[in-house]
């Protein structure tokens, strides 16, 4: 069976629209599902989207896509700052694991600049809103691709 890409969001991201739209914007996490869905249907390879509160609840789907994902697309949210089991459970992967964020961190609190994800991550986009999302599809798109 063909691996899909899996994109996993941390807490408070379900709230994306109406949480704090300077800094996060306007699109709900449908939205931007349903164009990161579009974006993986047209090059033929599926896509599973998920969002939790729940660290443990992340922590099980980083450890499936171990074995049925070929790339891995983690928003953290705020475990990025805090979560050894997250960074623990991502080294586990073999695939690409890429870590996104809709905001630059480095240009916000201190505390955001310390990123637990980063270390065990291929690849980090960060501070283009929801469009990082389309291009954090693209980039495993092409990266799966090049490993043949
Ligand atoms: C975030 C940045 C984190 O610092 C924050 O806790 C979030 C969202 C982002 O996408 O910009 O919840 O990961």
């Amino acid at each position: 069976m063909q691996k899909s890409i899996h994109v996993l969001n941390g807490p408070n991201l379900n709230m994306l629209g109406t949480r704090e739209p300077e800094i996060y914007g306007e699109d709900t996490l449908n939205d931007i599902e349903q164009r990161c869905a579009a974006r993986a249907d047209a090059a033929g390879r599926r896509l599973v989207f998920r969002q939790s509160n729940h660290e443990g609840e992340l922590i099980d789907w980083i450890q499936s896509a171990r074995i049925e994902a070929a790339a891995l697309i983690i928003n953290p949210a705020a475990f990025t700052h805090t979560s050894v089991a997250i960074h623990d459970a991502l080294k586990l992967l073999e695939c690409p694991v890429i870590e996104l964020h809709l905001s630059n961190t480095h240009a916000r609190e201190d505390f955001r600049r310390h990123s637990y994800v980063s270390p065990v991550a291929t690849a980090i986009i960060a501070g283009f809103g929801s469009l990082g999302y389309e291009l954090a599809v693209e980039a495993a798109l092409s990266m799966i691709d090049r490993a043949g």
